[in-house]
């Protein structure tokens, strides 16, 4: 596939397709100095460039360079296409601390996540200053292209956490076929799409006057690191299953009708007269209706990172949403989904909330550098 431009008013990695494969890093700055945030993201926003045009970071490559140095990039991308790749930062609530004289750039939005019901999150795999979000159809490109961030990050920063992902669990535009969670069921059905330019409008891009000027064109992102306890899960009956979600199984339909993509009737009674989708259904919970209006992009992918050492499958869903205001957005819908069935089934255990800056306009330009 043609490779996906880096520049544009909106990053990529947005509305842009979902492609199958993540690699997700969280990143702390070591440096504490404002000149080298900068030289920082002068650089990836470079090497992004590159790398998502298919050619190799740095100014020598791989192989190019001096036989005596080490090379400007690691090799394990050379002879793969660009795969789709697409880079796309976000900053978190602590760059803004002081350490960097950005205090008063910190955007109300951006505002620390509230504790939610159930909330089991380690720090170790939450929050961080900086993170990338690598998604890309051949899982080698993801990782070259995160690995290669952290190497040219040497000395300024540090991987706090990482999470690779597959198949992916949202739609992003009409023409791609739903796809399935690790649950077994469609995922991103009634998600936002990329050819919904009013609601992106509304819901997802952060417009001019929404904050501090730096972000117009941005958007923020909410990460969770959602475990699922597959075993439990796998034990439980089809029927069962369909109510905690609210759709069936094999279309991906509302429980009282037939078609993947007819309209969610919550008012809708089942032949036994009780609501066809149960009160406490995550669609019904999670429904704009429900939920304060509360509208996001979700964009997240399945992981399964092994076992747990119990025999226990370390699975679940690496959730992203995508929102103009996660206030109006992420949040009122975790608080409504307090109530929800799915939470006998899952476990959030990471969380991160980000500040994803306007895209970049051209060579020269770079991530964030309305914020200096
Ligand atoms: C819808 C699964 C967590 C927000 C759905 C659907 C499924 C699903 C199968 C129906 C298909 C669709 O419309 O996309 C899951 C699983 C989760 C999870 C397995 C956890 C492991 C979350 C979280 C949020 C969320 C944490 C946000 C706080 C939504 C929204 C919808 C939805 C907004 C669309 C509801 C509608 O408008 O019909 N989810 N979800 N989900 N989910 Fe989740």
């Amino acid at each position: 596939s043609a490779p996906i431009s880096f520049y544009g008013t909106h990053q990529a990695g947005i509305t842009t397709p979902a492609q199958d494969r993540l690699h997700f890093a969280s990143f702390d700055l070591i440096t504490k100095s404002r000149d080298d945030l900068i030289a920082l993201l002068r650089a990836w926003s470079a090497a992004a460039a590159q790398m998502t045009a298919g050619h190799p970071a740095g100014a020598t490559g791989a192989v190019d360079g001096h036989p005596a140095a080490p090379p400007d990039d690691t090799g394990e991308a050379l002879d793969l296409p660009p795969g789709g790749l697409t880079l796309t930062i976000g900053f978190g609530p602590s760059m803004f601390d002081g350490r960097f004289g950005l205090a008063d750039r910190k955007p109300a939005a951006l505002a620390e996540l509230p504790h939610f019901v159930g909330d089991a999150l380690r720090p170790e795999i939450s929050d961080g200053d900086l993170c990338v979000q690598a998604c890309a159809y051949d899982p080698q490109v993801a990782v070259h292209a995160i690995r290669n961030l952290a190497r040219i990050g040497f000395g300024k920063v540090s991987v706090r956490w990482s999470q690779l992902g597959f198949g992916r669990t949202s739609a992003t535009t009409r023409d791609q076929v739903t796809p399935r969670n690790m649950m077994g069921f469609k995922d991103g059905t009634n998600n936002i799409k990329a050819e919904d330019t009013q609601l992106l409008d509304e819901h997802v891009w952060v417009p001019q006057g929404d904050g501090p000027a730096w972000m117009t064109g941005g958007s923020y992102m909410v990460t969770r690191r959602i475990r699922m306890t597959i075993e439990t899960w796998d034990r439980t009956s089809l029927a069962e299953q369909e109510g905690v979600i609210g759709r069936t199984k094999k279309a991906g339909a509302p429980m009282h009708a037939t078609g993947e993509f007819d309209e969610l009737d919550f008012e809708a009674k089942g032949p036994d007269g009780k609501p066809a989708t149960p009160m406490d259904a995550h669609v019904r919970l999670a429904h704009h209706t429900q939920a304060k209006g509360a509208r996001i992009l979700r964009r997240g992918y399945n992981f399964a990172d092994g076992s747990d050492g119990l025999g226990r499958l370390d699975a679940g869903l690496f959730f992203i949403a995508y929102q103009r205001d996660p206030r109006t957005g992420f949040v009122p819908i975790q608080q409504n989904l307090g109530g929800d069935a799915l939470n006998e089934y899952i476990r959030h255990v990471g969380s991160g909330l980000f500040a994803c800056p306007p895209g970049v306009a051209g060579p020269g330009g770079f991530w964030g550098e309305g914020l200096f």
